[in-house]
């Protein structure tokens, strides 16, 4: 079996050969932290977005409480902007704070984030890490915002300054009274989005792990302040589940409580879902997922102002003159809750997911290689990735073993049949062997065959991924074999 290390390498070696991801602008040389995901990789994506949005928003029953939830709750869909007002980003505390440090070294000009020094390699050979050479020369750390800077108009003055959003969590907090009075949601209700957000790492690496483009799914879950330490422990348990019922293996997975020092100022809690990737050391987990107990920060910031702690508080951080350093809107979003009658700004339970680093988990834990014997009993080994078939990119493939009597033209029939449902391939072309490997390695559950017998008893052959168990099935059973089957293994 692959080592952790070249297990990765098979991973992303298999990625470009089966078009799940390639670099982007790849025949220009690429352009580092940025990637495009290719016909494969699309429909596994949109499967991974899908799942999320059916498991956690269209899903969902807000008549009932969910096991574990201290209440029903409502769930509502959003899809904002991807370049918001100006002062959303500077009230939201990330025109100030959203920073990595970095270092440079004056003599190569290569640029590392200072807290990855001790792990870089300098550019320059024999290769050593960043002020290893006598030459290097490193200064000292300094502050580099991560978001995109772009401009809105025609004119490239300050005054047009906008920025590509680094979050998607800030356009659900600003359309907070937008969705109270459009809606018939009632606190505790949440907000989901999927979107783009876009982040000018320093150090991009691990595949699309760290990029510069990428994909969040966030929720943000609005409650009453005495409830909302229940909240963020059911949407701990909640989300982390979730990755175990798409198949992640609970031992690679881990919920890690952040100490105080490591939170955010304004968080009352913290705890990343994390997922041992196999490009990481052995023992080591890097964060799939983010869910946080905000308080009532992300709502005050919006009506206030930007906000900085003061001792327990939070407080409206001001200039010298004694005004808001960053205003906020001025809106009253706080909430009168006509249960209690009692009036609040809601505090916030944020699970923030992202697409791509789900999406490489995935298929990191489906890729697997075996050995299954061939059409004459030899074993051949074959690269595998055991998909959940929800997160599958083909449910589907169908064969004529043979390009002749009648085969093909069943075959295309099936297909026909089938493609009004799912995405489901058909292939003529190479020995049988070679289009179930081809499938295999596409994560493909079911392949389906139609051969020789088909054209006296209308029966085929249908090979399930993982065992390669054959079954024969009567033509006209086959959609409902094929949807109990898909089913069942949900
Ligand atoms: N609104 C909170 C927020 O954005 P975050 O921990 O910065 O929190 C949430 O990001 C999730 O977004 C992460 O857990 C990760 O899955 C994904 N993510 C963040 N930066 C990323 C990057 N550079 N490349 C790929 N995914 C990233």
């Amino acid at each position: 079996m692959a080592t952790q290390n070249t297990k990765m390498e098979r991973i992303v070696a298999l990625c470009k050969r089966r078009g799940v991801l390639f670099q982007s602008s790849e025949i220009y040389g690429g352009i580092g932290g940025f990637w495009d995901y290719g016909p494969l990789g699309v429909e596994l994506k949109r499967n991974v977005r899908e799942a999320w949005w059916r498991d956690m928003v269209s899903g969902h029953d807000d008549t009932v409480p969910p096991e574990g939830a201290p209440s029903s709750y409502d769930m509502v869909g959003l899809d904002t902007t991807i370049i918001m007002h100006p002062q959303v980003w500077k009230a939201s505390g990330h025109y100030d704070l959203f920073y990595d440090l970095f270092v440079d070294c004056r003599t190569c000009k290569a640029r590392f984030r200072a807290d990855q020094v001790h792990d870089s390699q300098c550019p320059r050979k024999p290769s050593k890490r960043p002020g290893e050479h006598d030459d290097c020369d490193l200064t000292d750390p300094r502050e580099f915002n991560l978001m995109f800077k772009t401009y809105v108009g025609a004119l490239l003055d300050p005054t047009a300054e906008a920025y590509l959003r680094p979050e998607t969590a800030q356009g659900m907090f600003v359309n907070f009274k937008n969705v109270l009075s459009s809606t018939r949601v009632k606190v505790p209700f949440g907000m989901a989005q999927i979107g783009k957000a876009f982040r000018n790492e320093i150090t991009p690496r691990n595949f699309t792990f760290r990029s510069r483009e990428f994909e969040q799914m966030e929720i943000e879950f609005f409650c009453a302040p005495d409830t909302s330490s229940a909240w963020y422990d059911y949407w701990r348990d909640r989300r982390i589940a979730w990755y175990e019922s798409l198949g992640l293996n609970s031992h690679a997975l881990r919920l890690r409580e952040h100490g105080p020092n490591e939170r955010a100022h304004y968080s009352c809690g913290t705890a990343d879902i994390e997922y041992a990737f196999p490009f990481l050391p052995d023992g080591e987990f890097g964060e799939l997922e983010g869910v946080s107990h905000r308080s009532d920060f992300d709502l005050r910031s919006h009506i206030e102002g930007k906000l900085i702690r003061d001792g327990d508080a939070l407080v409206v951080e001001r200039d010298e003159d004694g005004q808001p350093r960053h205003a906020g809107s001025g809106k009253d979003l706080s909430y009168f809750d006509d249960t209690t009658q009692t009036k609040y700004v809601p505090h916030v339970i944020e699970p923030s997911a992202g697409a791509d680093r789900a999406t490489l988990a995935f298929l990191c834990e489906a890729y697997d290689e075996d050995a299954i014997p061939d059409e004459n009993g030899v074993p051949q080994e074959r690269v595998v990735l055991r998909l959940h078939p929800r997160l599958a990119p083909i449910k589907a493939a169908v064969f004529p073993l043979v390009r002749k009597d009648g085969q093909p033209d069943v075959a295309a029939e099936i297909y026909r049949g089938l493609k009004k449902r799912w995405n489901v391939a058909y292939d003529e072309r190479g020995s049988i062997g070679k289009r179930y490997r081809r499938q295999d390695e596409s994560g493909t559950p079911y392949c389906i065959t139609v051969d020789h017998q088909t054209m006296d008893d209308q029966t085929v052959t249908v090979r399930e991924r993982d065992t390669t168990r054959q079954e024969r099935v009567k033509i006209n059973e086959l959609e409902a074999y094929v949807a109990q089957s898909l089913e069942s293994a949900t």
